[in-house]
């Protein structure tokens, strides 16, 4: 498409080194949409006919439909899936399918194709992120009254309700839809016009184009629109995050499904056997999601790396945007999916969690709230309960079974009413400030959730 000035062919090597068609091929349907929107453009600038642009709209609607049922061949000497099009159109609709690329560079036309096509992914994996918060918020409604050790530093450390873990996984899941709902914002400015990098003396309406691609703004300077690709590095590093998120959760998993926990069990849909071990039976779901973080992790970095030393404005290197992009978007995707589906089949074992949760030495800082609530200073109830655990440890008496006068050789503010505090349910319906996770506080949170996952009527049907 370059041959004016070339005496020689590419090199075979030299295009299967360059090829991106191999890859690049899934932008079709966004290509496609940008040149019918560019040639309606060229149109209402005289550059076409009316005759013309009908004849290149249907030229692509064909190829479009050819793409999408594979019937279509496309060439590595075409190198993208840019070439490949414009290639065809033109063979088959001649001087109109020619005309296609004025006022255009692939810099701008590529520029866009990602634009809209991260536009599109950041739909799917909202709506793949709502799906898993609507599948963590209904086992967590189902084991409301579920209660489990809260851990810091693995250790056990407070009851709280396995509600509240969960949920704590919908308010990360709802931070990683608001962080692509604002990475949008900077993805929906469209680039067409900037052509190779300083526009073009064939003036074309871009309003009109971002109007007709449903567009809210357009890019205001050529050389950054063709050259950056921050917007990709935004959405990647929101994917990569939610990534995080989800290998946390994961690693929870894994944790609870082992024996040592018994906390949950995994359905036999979403475990693995071990070819050597009869009785193992695998959490290779969760497993896999942490493992794959990875690659997301370094997707990210890849394409930072990528940008960091590139002079303005277009560089060839930019082309090495795509693979880990994909990459990071096809990963995200299966993986929202198969851990909602992995969590609607969990199994919690109430009785398991509820054993974990008695532990008496979950209700020490309760112990020392009580002293407090009697003028103790919480320094010296902190101290006057850690002696008593050290007691509770050397004599093999728990909490609950110490008598009071014992209680008060340690300190004079207990009274028979301690052993109120040393029961579970009333631990946790006395955490009732916002944010805890007092049973209370579970009910009203898990409505709001399911109201807020509802899935909302489309304002724009009539
Ligand atoms: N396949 C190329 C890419 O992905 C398209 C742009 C090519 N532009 C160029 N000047 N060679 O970046």
């Amino acid at each position: 498409m370059w041959k004016g000035r070339f005496e020689k062919d590419t090199s075979d090597l030299v295009q299967r080194y360059g090829e991106s068609i191999s890859y690049d091929w899934r932008l079709y349907r966004h290509d496609i949409r940008g040149s019918i929107a560019h040639a309606t453009a060229l149109k209402a600038a005289g550059i076409l006919t009316a005759a013309e642009l009908v004849k290149i709209k249907k030229g692509l609607t064909k190829i479009e439909k050819e793409i999408d049922s594979g019937t279509f061949e496309f060439s590595t000497q075409l190198e993208d899936i840019h070439m490949n099009i414009e290639f065809v159109l033109t063979k088959r609709i001649g001087p109109a399918g020619a005309k296609l690329h004025t006022a255009r560079s692939r810099n701008d036309q590529v520029a866009l194709d990602i634009r809209l096509y991260c536009r599109e992914e950041v739909q799917q994996i909202t709506s793949r992120l709502r799906n898993l918060q609507i599948a963590l918020v209904g086992c967590a409604e189902q084991h409301q009254s579920a209660v489990i050790p809260g851990y810091t530093h693995l250790q056990r450390g407070q009851p709280v309700l396995f509600a509240h873990h969960l949920l704590a996984y919908v308010e990360m899941l709802d931070r990683d839809a608001a962080r692509l709902a604002d990475c949008l914002k900077r993805i929906n400015v469209m680039p067409l016009g900037s052509g190779a990098l300083a526009g073009s003396t064939i003036v074309l309406d871009r309003k009109l184009v971002a109007k007709l691609l449903d567009f809210p703004a357009v890019t205001t300077n050529s050389m950054d629109a063709i050259s950056d690709r921050d917007f990709v590095a935004e959405l990647m590093f929101a994917i990569a995050l939610a990534g995080t998120h989800l290998s946390r959760l994961s690693e929870d998993v894994i944790l609870w499904a082992s024996a040592e926990f018994g906390f949950v069990s995994l359905s036999d849909a979403h475990t693995t056997g071990s070819s050597l071990m009869p009785q193992k039976k695998n959490p290779d779901v969760a497993e896999l999601t942490r493992g794959k973080t990875g690659r997301l992790y370094g997707n990210l970095m890849s394409l930072l790396t990528t940008l960091k030393g590139l002079p303005m404005t277009y560089n060839r290197d930019l082309q090495e945007d795509k693979e880990p992009l994909f990459d990071s978007i096809d990963t995200i995707r299966i993986a929202l999916d198969v851990f909602a589906e992995m969590v609607i089949a969990m199994k919690v074992n109430e009785a398991a969690t509820m054993a974990a949760a008695s532990d008496p030495f979950l209700l020490a800082t309760d112990l020392a709230d009580y002293l407090v609530k009697r003028a103790v200073p919480f320094r010296s109830a902190h101290e006057v309960i850690g002696q008593l655990t050290a007691h509770s440890l050397k004599t093999g008496i728990a909490f609950q079974d110490i008598p009071l006068e014992v209680y008060q050789s340690f300190s004079t503010a207990f009274e028979q009413d301690v052993y109120r505090v040393l029961d579970v349910t009333t631990a946790l319906k006395a955490r009732k400030g916002i944010g805890a996770p007092s049973p209370s506080n579970i009910t009203r949170e898990l409505k709001k959730w399911k109201r807020q996952l509802q899935p909302k009527a489309s304002s724009k049907r009539k």
